[in-house]
């Protein structure tokens, strides 16, 4: 008997070893303890075991049946620590590993630029105001002093929606919003940046849809020196602080007088080079002082109010600033030119 019992203990030990789960546990669990275990015939023969020897056999067996039980246990416990081990190793993650990268994006150029003046004026007080695209005839013309049959009309191809109304052509527009909005007629410094539209065929200098930057300051005592000390600051903010401006006569129906501003060349410092075309000069926008006509439309006194106006082409500003050559590099969003900058 004791002998069939070590055998058993025996077995046991060696089928444990090769145990991977749970399951293959719960087997071996029911062939030693189970109700059909091996211990089943080794109580039948416990019947035949002379009776004072009978409690020493039944002791050992049921020592046997405990020690398998904890042999089981300490299998079990194993069993489930070989699990988690592996699980573990399944789901580690190797730090060291290069990430993903994602494509961050960046401000278009335009955007920039836009951001790099509004940044100039906030700095000298001045709000920033917005406008519609579609524009009626009034604002985008009449009330700029250009009356319906006035020859300078011509000077911006419009894209008319109907009679009345159109894409704007500038971003003058947003002037006469303001000044018509300023009921209490407070002295005001705005800037107005935005998209506008000319029938033009889209070619290396020209394109059908543009952006421009308007300021308009009025007050009672503003001058064509105020108008040159801001033009001279946004240069030298631009272009850098060793640069010159200079004014040449022009014409705006909406300003009066009105000037053509140049800024002395920041390639070759005003010698005269190919960026310059030799003059030393580059043309970067067009200014005045408001026309008395335009205040007087929008309901201001111009015996009492005077006024500036200067806009300026986001494009050409960004094309000067970054040696760009071609004005349709900024719409066609080819990935390799927008990352530049
Ligand atoms: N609106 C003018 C244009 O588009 C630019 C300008 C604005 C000129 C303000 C003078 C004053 O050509």
């Amino acid at each position: 008997m004791e002998k069939k019992l070590d055998k058993i203990i025996d077995s046991i030990s060696n089928e444990i070893k090769d145990l991977t789960s749970i399951n293959d546990l719960n087997q071996l669990k029911g062939k030693y303890l189970g109700r059909k275990s091996v211990f089943n015939d080794l109580m039948k023969e416990l019947k035949n075991v002379p009776k004072e020897e009978k409690p020493k056999f039944g002791l050992l067996i049921n020592q046997a049946k405990q020690n398998i039980a904890k042999m089981l246990e300490d299998a079990k416990t194993n069993i489930e620590a070989k699990m988690i081990e592996a699980k573990l190793k399944s789901e580690t993650i190797d730090v060291t590993l290069p990430g993903k990268t994602f494509n961050a994006g960046s401000k278009h150029l335009i955007s920039q630029v836009i951001e790099e003046v509004e940044d100039i004026f906030l700095g000298l007080g001045y709000t920033v105001k917005e406008g519609p695209e579609v524009e009626t005839d009034l604002y985008n013309f009449e009330m700029l002093n250009l009356p319906k049959d006035h020859p300078a009309r011509d000077m911006q191809d419009s894209l008319y929606i109907s009679e009345e109304k159109l894409m704007r052509t500038h971003t003058s527009p947003v002037q006469v919003r303001s000044l018509l909005e300023n009921t209490k007629q407070e002295p005001m410094k705005i800037i107005c940046p935005g998209k506008v539209y000319r029938k033009d065929d889209d070619d290396q200098t020209h394109s059908h849809q543009f952006t421009q930057i308007e300021a308009l300051v009025v007050d009672k005592k503003t001058t064509l020196a105020d108008l040159k000390g801001t033009l001279l600051f946004l240069a030298r903010k631009l272009f850098g602080e060793e640069r010159e401006i200079r004014l040449r006569p022009s014409y705006f129906p909406f300003t009066e007088p009105s000037v053509e501003v140049d800024v002395s060349c920041y390639k070759c410092n005003g010698k005269g080079c190919s960026m310059c075309k030799g003059t030393g000069w580059i043309e970067i926008l067009g200014a005045g002082m408001v026309n008395n006509n335009v205040l007087e439309a929008a309901g201001f006194d111009s015996n009492t109010y005077q006024g500036f106006a200067l806009g300026m082409g986001v494009e050409r500003i960004a094309i000067l600033k970054y040696g760009i050559d071609d004005i349709r590099a900024f719409y066609t969003n080819d990935l390799r030119f927008n990352k530049q900058f």
